[in-house]
């Protein structure tokens, strides 16, 4: 299986994988793919760095990208304003009474941190500095096109930007704003989704733009992965699937999250707006439910949102109670029902695709 895409970067398979994990991207790379490290969760630069030189030394040399988190517009960014302060009394006493109801323990007085600061422009900007000091192969952004001097500076290092895109619209924005590859995110992908599904999606931005596009949202299999070639996509961009290899394991040590993802079905996640204010699919747990119950209140705009259940997603990470945890994940969690290395789910991927393609010669 070679598209354009693999000699552009280099890859043997274009199955790009973005990952929160250093360890699963690496393995990614290793495994032939485009292993993509998912940048947000890193407040301070430093760390940023040294994880892209951990990368460096664990890719044997294959390439990998990096994904950052630049909304196109956050209107207090920038300004004095006091985020915490524009956080209402009663959703604090909603995340504060739910957390209590639900039977998940306080913090430790140490353990407060700052939550995520990666959805803010001015630290989704220091990823990019650091990240083009490494020898990364892409930048893609989560939140549609990174301003126009972001992508400059990208191009300035010859590297590639991608851009997700729910609408073909959005992709054509996309690219006139200079993004060189369109991931075109399907509803039942996990984490931002918009309302079209990938079989409708996909060749929609296909025909709407000219250069190459990375289907996303609900691949988990060859069969899958044939199908996103099939609508017209350049390869494969496959995030919620590697939540359950042995290297994410690796990231995440006696994951609850990863228990409650073995136990899931296709029809336990939901799209929903707790997660950072805007609509995310999550896998609907005791947490995500107490969300829509009468009473709950209506999630906060990015970033506030995401402010006001930092401290609540630490407490249920800590809490290891599989029934709250609080993880974006898609459709295809109903696929993911074992632990494995990413080497054998690369394999299995590819070992699939062949017998698609093979099965359907036999039907010319
Ligand atoms: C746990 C998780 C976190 C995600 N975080 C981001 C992110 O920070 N940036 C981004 O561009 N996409 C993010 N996504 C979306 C993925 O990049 C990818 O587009 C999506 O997972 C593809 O659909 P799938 O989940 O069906 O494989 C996330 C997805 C998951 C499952």
């Amino acid at each position: 299986m070679r598209t354009e895409l693999c000699d552009r970067f280099g890859i043997e398979h274009p199955v790009f994988g973005f990952t929160p994990s250093e360890h699963v991207a690496a393995a990614i790379s290793r495994a032939g793919g485009l292993g993509v490290l998912g940048c947000v969760r890193f407040n301070d630069p430093a760390e940023l760095d040294a994880v892209l030189t951990w990368m460096d030394e664990h890719t044997d040399g294959k390439p990998y990208g990096v994904d950052v988190v630049m909304p196109a517009k956050i209107p207090t960014e920038g300004t004095a304003i006091d985020l915490d302060a524009l956080i209402p009394a009663g959703h604090r006493d909603f995340v504060e009474r739910t957390l209590q109801e639900l039977g998940v323990p306080p913090l430790d007085e140490d353990a407060h941190g700052a939550g995520v600061l990666g959805w803010l422009h001015s630290v989704a900007r220091s990823h990019v500095d650091v990240a083009l000091q490494h020898p990364i192969k892409l930048i893609a952004n989560a939140l549609g096109s990174p301003p126009r001097d972001v992508i400059e500076q990208a191009h300035e290092h010859g590297i590639p930007v991608a851009a997700l895109a729910g609408k073909a619209e959005h992709a054509q924005r996309h690219v006139a704003n200079g993004v060189d590859i369109v991931v075109a995110q399907g509803y039942e992908a996990g984490g931002h989704t918009g309302e079209i599904a990938s079989m409708v999606l996909v060749p929609e931005i296909v025909d709407a733009v000219d250069v190459p596009v990375l289907a996303a949202g609900g691949i988990g299999s060859g069969r899958q992965l044939a199908a996103a070639l099939a609508l017209g996509a350049s390869g494969g961009w496959l995030g919620s699937y590697w939540l359950t290899t042995a290297e994410y394991a690796e990231s995440v040590p006696a994951s609850a999250t990863q228990q409650a993802l073995l136990a899931a079905g296709s029809s336990d996640t939901v799209r929903t707006r707790v997660y950072t204010g805007k609509p995310a699919r999550l896998l609907k747990t005791r947490w995500t439910e107490a969300w829509s119950q009468p009473g709950a209140p209506e999630p906060l705009p990015m970033p506030l949102q995401n402010l006001l259940v930092a401290d609540a997603h630490q407490r249920i990470t800590r809490s290891g109670d599989p029934s709250v945890v609080s993880m974006p994940v898609g459709q295809i969690v109903g696929r993911m029902n074992e632990i494995r290395p990413v080497a054998d789910v690369m394999s299995d991927l590819l070992r699939e695709f062949d017998e698609t393609l093979t099965r359907l010669d036999k039907l010319r």
